[in-house]
């Protein structure tokens, strides 16, 4: 009898750790590695936001709290999707989990049987085919293409629905592409959802705040009303907040969806971290000014970067409308040979020589199940990031 669980032999380990560790590795060795895979801002959480946990520990709020989150962080973000996306939604219809994370996991895990299918657009977040095969889901993959710039068509939706497809996982700004869906462009599909009353809807909106160029973020169920009872909103304070370590994310859905997720999450964590919540409350209650000064450094950072990857030879890449990634294409550079004589055969080949010959770590595309490419976040300073590019530029020429 094997001790590991048939369900977690489904599930690979994750391969953005596996650059993280070869990376690690190198840097332990006295290398100079410039790391270009943290999925997080270089920033340091707001000032006010970390006031909010100090006085939350203060005064005593250090208990236990109902498993699902405090009514005064459930009224918060109902305030906040009022006022940002023009949804109503009460507090009995918001779960609040330990991350973005727990919320998506907590849905999948409450509501697939084996042979459900999750339609996920590909490239896709690393963790979304691996909840669903945890959650004992099929993922399907749908995959967007380049010059479709990373966005899948409602032709494609369409194509992807069968009698068995339970979730259609949505992700704009997308983790790895940066790709933001236009209202157009996601009405589109929500039309077509329109006619499949079986699909539930899952849109996750990390990175909301992330977007440039006067992008404007939009929503399946503010897009489509008709969507409002089958859709779960999630999102979070990691990203936009500078808060990734403190583990809070939160979902809005239908009331028995909500409840089914509660139980998941009342017989596995209980509730997030107590003081963290406090400080989420503050976070969505209290000043916004930090976002656009944010978004200006970020803005940046993404046209130096586009800007050098694109004057390469053989890389290109796209302008993503948000988030902090972008995800250029190699196709221009598969079959060509390091100057140690590597074959660049495929982008973990790319992804792995650029680490060893150069010490930048990028994760490759087919960790997000789209190939020939890459990933940067460009989530660093703009030193890191110009030296990062100039030694890719150096690598790329030096391929023969
Ligand atoms: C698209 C997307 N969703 C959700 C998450 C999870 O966020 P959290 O750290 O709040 O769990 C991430 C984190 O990288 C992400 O990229």
């Amino acid at each position: 009898m094997s001790f590991l669980s048939d369900t977690l032999s489904r599930v690979k380990p994750s391969p953005t750790i596996a650059v993280t560790t070869m990376a690690n590795e190198l840097k332990a060795a006295g290398r100079d590695v410039i790391g270009l895979g943290a999925g997080e801002p270089d920033f340091d959480t707001p000032q006010n936001i970390k006031d909010a946990a100090v006085a939350a520990i203060a005064a005593g709020k250090t208990k236990y709290t109902a498993p699902d989150g405090i009514i005064e962080l459930k009224q918060a973000i109902c305030a906040k999707f009022a006022r940002e996306n023009g949804l109503t939604y009460e507090p009995k219809q918001i779960s609040v989990g330990t991350g973005g994370k727990q919320n998506l996991y907590n849905a999948l895990t409450a509501t697939l049987n084996p042979g459900d299918e999750v339609i996920i657009p590909a490239p896709y977040w690393v963790s979304y085919p691996d909840m669903v095969l945890l959650a004992g889901g099929e993922p399907v993959a749908v995959e967007a293409t380049l010059e479709n710039n990373f966005k899948i068509t409602a032709e494609q939706l369409e194509a992807a629905i069968t009698p068995k497809t339970k979730w259609f996982i949505f992700n704009s700004p997308s983790n790895p592409t940066g790709a933001g869906y236009s209202h157009d462009e996601l009405k589109a599909l929500t039309d077509v959802l329109m006619k499949h009353p079986h699909v539930w809807i899952m849109s996750d909106d990390m990175y909301e705040h992330l977007a440039y160029d006067g992008f404007e973020f939009c929503t399946p169920a503010q897009v489509e009303p008709g969507l409002y009872d089958r859709t779960l909103t999630c999102n979070g304070v990691s990203k936009a907040y500078a808060m990734t370590g403190w583990r809070i994310g939160y979902a809005a859905g239908p009331e028995k969806l909500i409840a089914a997720m509660r139980k998941v999450q009342s017989q596995s964590t209980s509730n997030p971290c107590t003081i963290s919540q406090w400080a989420a409350v503050e976070a969505l209650n209290g000043t916004q000014d930090f976002l656009a000064p944010n978004n200006e450094t970020f803005k940046r950072r993404r046209d130096l970067v586009v800007e050098a990857l694109s004057a390469i030879d053989g890389i290109t890449c796209p302008v993503p409308e948000g988030a902090f990634y972008v995800y250029p294409s190699i196709k221009g550079l598969i079959g060509k040979t390091t100057d140690k004589g590597v074959k660049i055969e495929n982008d973990e080949d790319f992804a792995k020589a650029l680490l060893e010959d150069t010490g930048v770590a990028v994760v490759f595309g087919a960790a997000f199940g789209l190939s020939p490419n890459f990933r940067v976040s460009y989530a660093t300073s703009d030193e890191n990031l110009k030296e990062a590019c100039a030694r890719i530029t150096k690598f790329c020429a030096g391929l023969k």
